[in-house]
């Protein structure tokens, strides 16, 4: 089921490939629009637009009931995007989400769905296209993290990994090959773990390795539609996905590990995805794994 709120009252690639961000080269990127640009506005070859109509361009975020994704679907809002909202359980949330977009003048819907089942992905997807008849912008964020010991790693917690981390975001891949209009940007959210591999790791960064294959090949596979796919690689954000089963002292023994000496906020995720999903500047940043881990790795 499609959720939309009234309106509020004061309502107007592979690890040796890696491409870090320079700041420098993508600061123009920052305060690029996203409002009504068209496909072949941006640089490389022009094509004709089988892409979005004028106004403003859609965004879908999986898991943007809070933390990086909330944080995403704020800033895709912020900068010019109707935005679809996803949770798997915490309505609420992602109804407060909405009710923040829409506060602040721009549009936004929720819909709960488990991004493990295919159908569910469908559904999104469809209830996106209801709302506002089309998709620009995918972001494939959703995901869980179960850390054990190899040895210790119950097939219970392996397996719900995997559904949600390795199916479940082919699945909003897919979706987002079939659907994304020319001159999008679809991201998988990767990890910064697979470059680090620590102890209890292994699984969960399997699962994450896997979407920096989706995106380099995806991107590919799209080819002469100006739609560029990347992973982005996080590392240390302060969210209950990192903090979790952790003591303060280790994690601000992690956030000292960092040239910054802090852990990263879920902002400073959404602001490098903003950079990405530039329509006017952000595409020749495509096929890679960006990592945005504060220096950590
Ligand atoms: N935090 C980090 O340090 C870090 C580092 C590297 C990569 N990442 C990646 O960044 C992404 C976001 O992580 P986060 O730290 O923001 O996590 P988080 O705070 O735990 O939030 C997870 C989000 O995903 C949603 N979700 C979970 N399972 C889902 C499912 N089956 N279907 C649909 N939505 C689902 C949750 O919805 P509900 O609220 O309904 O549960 C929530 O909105 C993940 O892919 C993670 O692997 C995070």
């Amino acid at each position: 089921m499609t959720h939309t709120l009234p309106p509020q009252d004061n309502n107007p690639a592979l690890p040796s490939r890696r491409n870090i961000l320079k700041s420098a080269a993508l600061a123009t990127a920052a305060s690029a629009a996203a409002f009504g640009m068209h496909a072949a506005a941006q640089t490389g070859a022009p094509r004709p637009a089988a892409s979005a109509p004028a106004g403003r361009k859609v965004a879908l975020v999986t898991g943007s009931s809070r933390g990086i994704g909330a944080a995403t679907a704020r800033r895709l809002a912020a900068d010019g995007f109707r935005v679809t909202v996803n949770c798997v359980a915490n309505r609420d949330l992602a109804a407060a989400v909405v009710r923040e977009i829409q506060a602040a003048g721009g549009e936004a819907i929720w819909e709960q769905a488990d991004v493990s089942d295919p159908r569910a992905v469908r559904r999104l997807f469809d209830a996106n296209d209801k709302a506002f008849g089309g998709i620009d912008v995918v972001v494939s964020n959703a995901g869980i993290m179960r850390l054990a010991p190899m040895r210790d790693m119950t097939d219970e917690d392996f397996n719900r990994m995997m559904d949600v981390n390795l199916k479940g975001s082919f699945y909003v891949m897919r979706e987002a090959a079939r659907r994304v209009r020319d001159g999008g940007r679809i991201i998988a959210l990767s990890s910064s773990i697979t470059q680090l591999r620590s102890p209890t790791y292994g699984p969960y960064a399997a699962s994450k390795a896997a979407q920096d294959f989706y995106a380099n090949v995806l991107a590919k596979e799209l080819e002469g539609r100006m739609i560029s796919v990347n992973a982005l690689a996080p590392g240390l954000v302060n969210t209950t996905l990192f903090t979790d089963g952790k003591t303060p002292a280790q994690i601000a023994g992690f956030a000292q590990r960092t040239p910054h000496k802090r852990l990263g906020e879920p902002a400073d995720i959404a602001g490098v995805i903003s950079l990405l999903c530039s329509t006017t500047e952000g595409g020749w940043v495509n096929g890679q794994t960006v990592f945005a881990n504060g220096g950590v790795v």
